[in-house]
């Protein structure tokens, strides 16, 4: 079969963005040469790639084979330029981390150090919740993914880096705010500010109050940590959210962290990268990084943790 790497680089971006024109947009190229490349290299599959439907285009089940193909090749080319920069001494290349909405407090605190010491790297950062993390996994779209309870039917090595403890917030002008041995049952009446479904701090919070039987009365759901700051310390409801998200001083957004019985819930950041996945040099620097910041104080409690 006559395949160019040119070719499967232009494929691989028209399958990547379902578009001949958003392709051609991100390539640079002209789209009559778009449609030319890929023309090519159905020929020389012999099977249709795409399917038209109206004005949006799909892959068909050659183009979904081809589609992981490519993009484990020109990952693999991508490794192998970086091994070689890295024979000559020099680590240059990508880096493409993906964090939890939540870990993006801590993440640029990570990667400042290590970009200084290697001025050379790009780094792509994705943030996004923890299902779209898992979705991402499954894609290999990262070389390394920060999160937290990391799926167990994926094959994942797992690092666990930095504790991540969630506490219990309230306005600061909330009548619970000053009081001491606070349960479960003084939050029967509350009305609760929720992370979206699809979070992991929602799932964490959720397998808490489902092993006590305990069903929070929800006012709103946000997809956003800092959204859910504002919105409690306006008064209209409390929250559970990481105490990353928190400033130092939280009562200087107007938030009183709760006394509440088995609070802070702990929990642990862990960094994750596909098992058996050969790690380009910049990743795998990376990754020893982010071992040396290790800063967990808790015993690992994952088996309890995980999403069931
Ligand atoms: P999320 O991240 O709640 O922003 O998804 C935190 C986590 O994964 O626990």
């Amino acid at each position: 079969m006559k395949v160019t790497f040119h070719q499967m680089e232009v494929f691989e971006c028209v399958a990547r963005r379902l578009s001949f024109t958003r392709a051609a947009e991100e390539l640079g190229l002209a789209q009559p040469t778009v449609s030319a490349q890929v023309r090519q290299l159905t020929d020389a599959v012999g099977l249709p790639l795409f399917e038209q439907f109206g004005k949006s285009v799909q892959l068909t089940a050659a183009g979904r084979e081809l589609f992981a193909t490519t993009r484990e090749l020109l990952a693999t080319w991508s490794r192998f330029e970086m091994t070689v920069a890295d024979l000559t001494g020099i680590k240059r290349g990508d880096l493409k981390v993906a964090c939890a909405t939540t870990a993006k407090y801590f993440t640029p605190d990570l990667l400042g150090p290590f970009c200084a010491a290697h001025p050379e790297v790009e780094i792509e950062l994705a943030i996004a919740n923890h299902d779209t993390l898992v979705e991402r996994l499954k894609r290999h779209d990262d070389d390394l993914t920060i999160m937290t309870l990391p799926p167990d039917d994926l094959n994942l090595e797992r690092i666990p880096f930095r504790d991540n403890p969630l506490v219990c917030v309230a306005s600061t002008s909330h009548e619970l705010a000053q009081q001491k041995g606070l349960t479960l049952a003084d939050l029967r009446n509350e009305r609760f500010i929720m992370r979206e479904a699809g979070s992991g701090t929602r799932y964490r919070l959720e397998q808490f109050f489902a092993a006590r039987g305990f069903k929070p009365k929800v006012r709103m759901e946000l997809g956003s940590n800092e959204a859910i700051k504002h919105v409690v310390a306006a008064g209209l409801g409390i929250s559970v959210l990481s105490r990353e998200s928190l400033d130092v001083s939280p009562e200087l957004d107007r938030l009183a962290v709760l006394d509440l019985e088995g609070f802070p819930l702990q929990d642990e950041w862990v960094a994750v990268v596909v098992r058996g996945r050969r790690l380009s040099p910049v990743a795998a620097a990376f990754l020893a990084h982010v071992r040396s910041t290790t800063t967990r104080t808790t015993p690992s409690n994952k088996a309890n943790n995980r999403k069931k």
